[in-house]
């Protein structure tokens, strides 16, 4: 039996989100913790549950046919995968912070400072537009730590509430794009699983339809 293979989050914001939609979409998924892989009792759909950094790289392979990620870590990865569809949640915005300390009026405020961030090409091409030129520093976590602790002087890193950047003292100064959860499929995707993918699309479609 042919399965269409799709990729998740294992863990973080978009987990949660993406395995309601499955079953909102009248898709079972028997879901052991620490389980990385589960086949779908009443649909052709197997899950596997990846770090999402490493997912766009995985759908390109074709290790996944297709995922739900953030538009956010496509734009980041630019791996060339389908976008099929907006899905409507995760709602977040990568976006530029500074302490609250700091006295901020326009971004040439940055020339010349330290930028610390996970998503460095977002950065760089963004710095690259505006003509700003300052150093970017990758992490991969707890971005809004750095500078509390002297690693650098702004961020670049999502934003969803606002409440880790208030919690770190930092505002937001400006906001470089919006992003959401998105689903993204293998260019090549043909035959039996092109078929499996439509089916899924329509029903993913008629559940946001219902919301809206
Ligand atoms: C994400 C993101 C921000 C925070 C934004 O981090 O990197 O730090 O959520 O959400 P908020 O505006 O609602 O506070 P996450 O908690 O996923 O941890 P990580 O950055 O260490 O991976
Ligand atoms: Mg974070």
């Amino acid at each position: 039996m042919t399965n269409l293979k799709i990729a998740i989050q294992k863990s973080g914001r978009l987990n949660e989100d993406s395995l309601t939609l499955l079953k909102e979409c009248g898709i079972s998924v028997n879901n052991g913790r620490d389980q990385l892989m589960a086949q779908a009792s009443n649909f052709q759909l197997e899950v596997l549950y990846l770090r999402n950094s490493d997912i766009p790289q995985y759908v390109k392979d074709g290790v996944a046919d297709i995922a739900i990620i953030g538009d956010n870590t496509e734009r980041e990865k630019k791996t060339g995968i389908v976008h099929v569809l907006d899905l409507g949640f995760s709602r977040c915005r990568l976006s530029i912070a500074v302490p609250r300390s700091m006295e901020f009026t326009d971004l040439s405020d940055l020339q010349g400072k330290k930028i610390a961030t996970s998503y460095p090409n977002s950065l760089k091409d963004f710095l690259t537009e505006k003509g700003i030129e300052a150093e970017i520093h990758e992490i991969s976590g707890s971005v809004e730590i750095a500078p509390n602790i002297g690693l650098a002087d702004a961020i670049c890193d999502l934003v969803s509430s606002g409440s880790t950047l208030f919690k770190n003292g930092l505002q937001e100064v400006y906001k470089i794009f919006e992003s959401e959860a998105i689903l993204v499929a293998n260019p090549c995707l043909e035959g039996e699983k092109r078929v499996l993918l439509d089916k899924f699309v329509f029903r993913i479609k008629a559940v946001l339809a219902a919301k809206n």
